[in-house]
């Protein structure tokens, strides 16, 4: 008798467990379909790739958005065929993944805004991992430079945009949050302080300036370049002004834990962790539901969804838990990759153009990629898909 009942209790709890994965269906099932989806999109890619247009970013009209290496979104396709081989341990991914990331290096020279850590660190940065060739690393460090050359010690910021002057003088949005990590890397890789110092500087005049008292964000500070002064406060791709522009939310929660874990700091520490209040206060959030594109969209429940703002929102809080302790950070992450490896966010094989998640926004304002695949909603499922793996040793 106690062994049957030993047993039964052995199989609810190996039940619980099971149904604990993300969307029940376990890590390998999701990985698998990952891979029948990579699969189908290479064939896909194929049909439409030319010597320039070469990394896949959406899909528009029922045809697949093909970009340039220059698009900020070009690093994000070699990136999910890097987390793919990590996944797997498969070299076919590996040889594919490094056939996307080795064409892009012209961009280690491209200056025209911030988004080189973007390209070559969600590239590049996973490729250092997985090969010696020095010149991987050679690249990146150019990269770091170039991107340092965009940097005012006046303002003590990264300029984001050269483009839109007549609104910004000096725009820097949260975005630019992420690229820090570019830099990070490459204090460390060459012992050079200065990366490092325009890192933590960058991540520092953005928390005085960008924030409001609640620790949400606006989208885009301009600065005057002469003063340093903090001048304009705006949205570029969220509502208003004054709303929440959700992926915004999302790069600055994910940028403040990048930036604790690179340097350390107590402020970056804390600031996520406030930020992460705040998103966790949003009830889409806190119930685990992707969110709306905007969280002050005016038409919701009638506005689209953005799972790429949950997909960087989830592997966030995944590290932020890893600092903090805090289980609702766990929780809420858990809940929003169980969700969007639901069926109404995860695509079937064959369909959504060969991407995996379903329902992103780019830009809502400017009518541009509503309610669409995006290979950078991809990206961060990935990674949050891979932090959850790593946590449970699975
Ligand atoms: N970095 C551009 C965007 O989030 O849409």
């Amino acid at each position: 008798m106690k062994i049957k009942l030993a047993s039964l209790f052995l199989f609810i709890v190996v039940m619980l467990i099971g149904c604990n994965n993300p969307a029940s269906n376990g890590v390998q099932n999701i990985v698998d379909n990952v891979e029948a989806q990579f699969d189908y999109a290479l064939g896909e890619i194929e049909k439409v790739k030319t010597d320039s247009l070469l990394w896949p970013r959406s899909v528009e009209k029922g045809a697949i958005t093909m970009v340039p290496s220059k698009d900020w979104t070009s690093g994000f396709f070699p990136g999910n065929l890097w987390m793919l081989y990590e996944l797997t341990q498969n070299d076919k991914w590996k040889e594919l993944a490094m056939d996307y990331t080795l064409p892009l290096e012209p961009e280690k020279w491209n200056d025209d805004n911030h988004d080189i850590g973007f390209k070559m660190y969600c590239s590049f940065g996973h490729a250092i991992k997985y090969s010696d060739d020095p010149k991987l690393k050679e690249i990146l460090i150019q990269s770091a430079k170039t991107l340092s050359t965009r940097y005012n010690p006046v303002v003590g910021c990264i300029r984001s945009w050269n483009s839109l002057t007549e609104q910004w003088a000096y725009p820097v949005i949260i975005d630019n949050m992420m690229n820090l990590e570019l830099l990070m890397w490459a204090a460390k890789e060459t012992g050079n302080e200065g990366f490092r110092e325009i890192a933590i500087k960058h991540a520092q005049t953005t928390m005085k300036n960008h924030f409001r008292d609640d620790y949400s964000c606006y989208h885009v500070v301009g600065y005057n370049p002469e003063t340093g002064a903090a001048e304009k406060k705006n949205t570029h791709q969220g509502y208003a002004d004054d709303s929440d522009w959700t992926r915004g939310q999302g790069w600055a929660l994910y940028g403040y834990t990048m930036m604790y874990r690179e340097t350390g700091m107590e402020e970056f520490l804390n600031q996520a962790i406030h930020v992460a209040q705040y998103l966790i206060n949003e009830a889409d959030i806190k119930n685990g539901d992707v969110p709306y594109w905007d969280f002050d969209a005016p038409n919701i429940p009638n506005e689209p969804k953005d799972a790429s703002a949950a997909a960087v929102i989830s592997s966030a809080l995944f590290e932020l838990y890893q600092y903090s302790k805090d289980q609702e950070h766990y929780d809420v992450a858990k809940k929003l990759l169980d969700t969007m490896s639901s069926d109404d966010f995860f695509a079937k094989t064959g369909e959504n153009g060969g991407f995996l998640l379903k329902h992103s926004t780019g830009s809502k304002p400017y009518n541009s990629e509503i309610d669409v695949p995006l290979v950078y909603a991809d990206y961060y499922f990935l990674e949050s898909l891979i932090k959850y793996k790593a946590m449970h040793k699975i």
